[in-house]
């Protein structure tokens, strides 16, 4: 039996993923639907293939049964992530995804009880999206049990691939998203912001529908959660604007003539710029008291940490390594999982204590 399939294995992040993977001596199956990408990447890296479409349940489930894991990379997943999480509940193999998606995470988080009974490991988003910020959020909820808020943020250099410029359009239309006393809420885009010091000294930061929003409250049990981003000083009054067209900006002629800009203009990040770029995160905890916790972590940039990620849990998932059931990238290995991959450091301020306006929330 092959150790992990990847699916969507010839798009920009699955090739990134295959290459990590077969480096680090996986036995790799790679699948996709086009025969022919699927084919010359097999003879490229020397894997075997599997080439089906996801309406082929068949086709899907005797790839699956060759393999200890599925990592798949085929999004936007809110269409892609059901049908191979049940040919993974069908054929007891581990499923694995690079989602960032809230909407999917909470879906796969409901399926819990199904994935412990077929003995799987059910663990999205191990890609930048989550497991950076859940191994801060778990860390920073170790370092103040009592936190009953958590705030999360990154800066992150270089452009995004083509899916992720995709899978970021299919939510334009959808707003923006907090966790609130343990319920995900939509928010207008741009409406929630403050100042961040990611590491490199404050920058204006505005709330996004990032993964955590999901995520975090089932790794730390933090009822309520934010996720920012760095972004220039005008960005949060545009998103604000460009939000009131949200609608619009949903509506399928719209999303398929962006689709198209995306796949004419977006090739993704260069070995360069993936080598050469860093990463920040940044997190915090407040108790209802007033105590209050920060972490950063530095880390290389988005796509070489999501290959080193996906790969470093998949090998770990695919030895039998993680807890059957739903898992979150730190639920399953702990905080410290991040401080596993090469390039990544984490620092921590001193805790402030109640009623110390020094250094307070900015
Ligand atoms: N969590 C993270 O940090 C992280 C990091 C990177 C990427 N991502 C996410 O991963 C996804 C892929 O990104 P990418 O830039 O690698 O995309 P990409 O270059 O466009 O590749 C997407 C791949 O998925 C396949 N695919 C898409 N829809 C499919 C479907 N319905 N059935 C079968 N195959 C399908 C594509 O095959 P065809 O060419 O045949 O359509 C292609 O192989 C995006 O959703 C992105 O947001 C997440």
């Amino acid at each position: 039996m092959a150790d992990i399939l990847v699916y969507g294995s010839y798009g920009y992040t699955g090739r990134l993923i295959v290459e990590e993977a077969t480096d680090r001596g996986l036995d790799v199956v790679v699948g996709g639907r086009d025969r022919n990408a699927v084919e010359n990447q097999a003879i490229r890296q020397g894997c075997e293939e599997r080439v089906f479409a996801l309406d082929e349940p068949r086709l899907l489930d005797l790839a699956l049964e060759e393999v200890e894991a599925v990592v798949h990379c085929a999004g936007p997943f809110a269409e892609t992530a059901e049908p191979v999480v049940e040919g993974c509940l069908r054929t007891g193999t581990h499923y694995l995804d690079i989602t960032g998606e809230i909407e999917v995470f909470e879906r796969l988080a409901a399926a819990d009880e199904q994935a412990e009974e077929a003995g799987i490991t059910v663990l999205p988003g191990v890609g930048f999206d989550v497991v950076p910020t859940d191994c801060l959020a778990a860390h920073l909820a170790e370092r103040l049990p009592d936190a009953d808020r958590l705030a999360l943020g990154f800066e992150a250099s270089g452009g995004v691939s083509p899916g992720t410029a995709k899978t970021a359009l299919r939510g334009l239309g959808e707003g923006g998203a907090v966790r609130r006393n343990g319920c995900i809420e939509s928010v207008p885009i741009g409406s929630e912001t403050r100042r961040i010091d990611f590491g490199r000294g404050e920058r204006t930061a505005m709330a996004i529908p990032w993964g955590d929003v999901s995520t975090a409250y089932h790794t730390t049990g933090i009822g309520n959660v934010a996720v920012y981003t760095a972004v220039p000083s005008w960005a949060p009054r545009a998103a604000r604007a460009a939000g009131l067209f949200g609608p619009l900006a949903g509506s399928g002629a719209v999303q398929s003539l962006l689709e198209r800009v995306v796949e004419a203009r977006v090739d993704g990040p260069d070995e360069r710029e993936r080598r050469e770029g860093e990463s920040y995160v940044w997190g915090e905890v407040e108790t209802a008291d007033g105590k209050r916790a920060v972490s950063r972590l530095v880390a290389p940039e988005t796509y070489r940490l999501t290959k080193l990620t996906a790969v470093a849990i998949a090998e770990r998932v695919a030895a039998g390594e993680a807890p059957a059931g739903f898992r979150t990238p730190a639920g399953a290995f702990g905080p410290d999982l991040i401080l596993d991959v090469e390039g990544v450091e984490r620092t921590d301020e001193p805790v402030i204590e109640a009623g110390d306006t020094t250094g307070g929330p900015d």
